[in-house]
C-alpha cells in the first residue's frame, strides 16, 4: 500500500520510541502516509496502525482529531485558516468570507479545478500576526483582502514558492 522509501521512513520513525510505546511514532506515519497518498483512507490507516502494531482505533483517533489529517482528497492547494482568538479578533471569518467568495466553495469544499480546499483550523501559533493562515509549509500573516488576491493569483499560477 506504501512505497519502500514510505515504508523506511515509518520505521525509522519507529525506531525512535522504546517498543512499548509504538503509538508515539502514529503521528508521523500518518503524515508519511498522507504525503505518498495524498489523504488518509481507513484502509490506508488501518494499515499505518498496523505496520506499528497498534489497533486501527488508535489511528483513527489521532487522524480525525488533528487537522492536518485529511480523510478524503483535498487540493493541491489546502488553505488553513486560523480561526482561535487572536485571529477571530483580527478578522479571521472575513478572511474566510473573502476566500469563500473568491473560490466559490465554503469550508471543507474544494473548488472543481482541484485546485483550492479551504478550512478553518485551530491557533497555529503565529497569533501575532493576526489573521493568518497556513498553505502547504508556508505561514502567509496579517492577511488583508489584497495579500489574499494576490496570493490566489500565484497559486493559480502554479507557484508553490509565495511569499
Ligand atoms: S490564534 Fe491564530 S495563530 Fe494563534
Amino acid at each position: 500500500m506504501l512505497s519502500e522509501k514510505s515504508l523506511a521512513a515509518i520505521t525509522h520513525e519507529r525506531t525512535k520510541y522504546p517498543a512499548e510505546q509504538a503509538r508515539s511514532a502514529l503521528l508521523a506515519a500518518l503524515r508519511i502516509a498522507q504525503e505518498e497518498q495524498g489523504y488518509l483512507s481507513e484502509a490506508l490507516m488501518a494499515y499505518v496502525a498496523d505496520l506499528l502494531g497498534l489497533p486501527a482505533i488508535h489511528a483513527y483517533e489521532v487522524a480525525t482529531f488533528y487537522t492536518m489529517y485529511d480523510l478524503r482528497p483535498v487540493g493541491r492547494h489546502k488553505l488553513c485558516v486560523c480561526g482561535s482568538v487572536s485571529c477571530f479578533l483580527n478578522g479571521s471569518d472575513a478572511v474566510i468570507k473573502h476566500l469563500s467568495e473568491r473560490l466559490g466553495i465554503g469550508l471543507g469544499e474544494t473548488t472543481a479545478d482541484g485546485l483550492f480546499t479551504l478550512q478553518e483550523v485551530e491557533c497555529l501559533g503565529a497569533c501575532k500576526d493576526a489573521p493568518m493562515m497556513q498553505v502547504g509549509d508556508r505561514y502567509y500573516e496579517n492577511l488583508t483582502p489584497e495579500s489574499l488576491d494576490a496570493l490566489l493569483a500565484k497559486l493559480r499560477g502554479g507557484s508553490d514558492d509565495v511569499c
